[in-house]
């Protein structure tokens, strides 16, 4: 079937829209007419035919990894619900989508409501879950009103509620609206605030909300874009959706690349089909006129910044060792991890050499000193700190040795938090000041001893103030 798409929506010939196919598509609306005269729903008639457990070797089969962030994968997930468990057990939808950078997630929810709400059905099905939620980020109240609409379709249809479509299955899901705070995605201070607590994370290990997590009770949280995905599963079968892209994280993956690029978006592509070189200048139109790639945070802004510059060391097939260039990457979850950073939540932001790194990483530290819980010390004194010390460098205040100083304040956090947040906020420091220490140093004392009063020197000031 041929799909019109919204003039300027249409996918580049590279791309393999699946989660995204009605997104954008010229006369589609998010009512439970249109999604079932697209075929609607029959992955979820043919899941309730098969045993829960199938569904969930199913998920396994495909090597489905997590789309939230830290790719894990998501049958393994569903598996550690403990097997004598007799409590209920809870789905919950990760649509917080806070990662600056990220915007994958609420095209889904504000244009594809009844796909997610099938993959859910879904999921709950494989678990064992006989509630559901969808935690939904503060900032998309359109969303939130769109899914309750949705729901109130889905159980019109006998999709939701007692014995859906005969099967025996009750289900029901429900919107949980968050109250605005970054931390709420990380998956235990959700369930947190989902209880009307304080969302502070708990400590993990050893229990994980597979085993223990809202109410006490084992709990699924995945993300928007996976569960869309165990639709798809069903609908191919594991094994041919394992056949998808790369062999170790198969499956399409939304792209949503923003900065400097001549046009911006969202992209799906199989994953590790293209590369960072196609990605950037073939999709995205390569950089603004006039203008070279410098650097690119591959994953989300906690991911560690990528210098485009230089060489990438690679084995050979004949385990000879290589070099790539950064362009030459694959774009899937190991590729980018190999190369020492992360893919993360698929948020490409792409910065250009009109851009200075210090004035970069100074916005992402406003944004993790703000955003810290506080439960902890590291992170709760050590992003004000970075903070304190990029601010000092951006104002001609600081010396050569606070750019030490900085490193240190994010070593110190890494790995000595509750949280994976410590590693959020330490992560874009450590790669910024390794990757880019000139910028840094060109900003302290030493810079402005050499030069205080030179042209070159507050030419100098302005580019990396800017
Ligand atoms: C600080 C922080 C913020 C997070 N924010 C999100 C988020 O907005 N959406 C999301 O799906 N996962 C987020 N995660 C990851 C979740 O904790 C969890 O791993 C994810 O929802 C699991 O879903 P998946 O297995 O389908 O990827 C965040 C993690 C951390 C540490
Ligand atoms: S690492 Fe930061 S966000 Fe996570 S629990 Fe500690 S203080 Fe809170």
């Amino acid at each position: 079937m041929s799909i019109s798409y919204l003039p300027g929506k249409e996918p580049h010939p590279k791309e393999t829209r699946r989660i995204y196919k009605n997104i954008f598509r010229e006369g589609w609306d998010t009512s439970i007419n249109c999604y079932l005269a697209d075929g609607g729903y029959s992955e979820l008639r043919k899941a309730l035919s098969m045993e829960p457990k199938a569904v969930t070797d199913e998920v396994k089969k495909s090597g489905l990894r997590g789309r939230g962030g830290a790719g894990f994968p998501t049958g393994v997930k569903w598996t550690f619900i403990p097997p004598n468990n007799t409590k209920p057990v809870y789905l919950i939808c990760n649509c917080d989508e806070s990662e600056p950078g990220t915007y994958k997630d609420r095209y889904i929810v504000h244009q594809d409501p009844h796909q997610l709400i099938e993959g859910m059905i879904i999921s709950c099905f494989a678990v064992g879950a006989h509630l559901g939620y969808i935690y939904m980020r503060e900032e998309f109240p359109i969303a939130a009103e769109i899914m309750e609409k949705a729901l109130q379709e889905a159980r019109a249809n006998n999709f939701l509620g007692k014995n859906i479509l005969g099967s025996g299955f009750d289900l029901d899901i429900h919107v949980h609206r968050g109250a605005g705070a970054y931390i709420c995605g990380e998956e235990t201070s959700l369930i947190n605030s989902l209880e009307g607590v304080r969302p502070y994370p708990r400590i993990k290990p050893p229990f994980f909300p597979a085993a223990i997590g809202l109410y006490g009770c084992p709990t699924i949280v995945n993300n928007v874009e996976s569960l869309c995905q165990v639709k798809h599963v069903i609908q191919m079968g594991g094994e041919e959706f394992s056949k998808v892209g790369a062999q170790r994280s198969p499956g399409t993956r939304i792209i949503g690349v923003s900065g400097d690029v001549k046009r911006p978006g969202l992209y799906e592509i199989a994953s590790g089909s293209i590369t960072f070189g196609e990605l950037l200048f073939d999709l995205c139109g390569g950089p603004k006129e006039g203008h070279e790639f410098k650097a690119v945070i591959p994953g989300g802004s906690s991911s560690k910044v990528m210098r485009t510059d230089v060489k990438y060391s690679v084995k050979n097939p004949d385990g000879t060792n290589g070099s790539i260039s950064f362009f030459d990457i694959p774009l899937d979850l190991d590729s980018i991890a190999q190369h020492g950073s992360m893919a993360g939540s698929g948020a490409v932001i792409v910065m250009d050499d009109t851009r200075s790194m210090p004035w970069a990483l100074n916005n992402l530290n406003h944004f993790y000193a703000h955003e810290s819980c506080g439960q902890c010390t590291p992170c709760r004194e050590g992003c004000p700190w970075m903070l304190k010390l990029t601010t000092r460098m951006l104002e001609g205040k600081a010396s050569p040795k606070d750019v030490d100083l900085l490193l240190q304040v994010a070593n110190q956090i890494e790995g000595k938090t509750v949280c994976a947040f410590g590693e959020a906020a330490a992560w874009p420091t450590q790669a910024m000041v390794l990757k880019f220490k000139d910028e840094f140093l060109a900003l302290t004392d030493s810079f402005n001893d050499k030069l205080p009063h030179s042209t070159e020197a507050k030419e100098q000031r302005r580019y990396f103030t800017r």
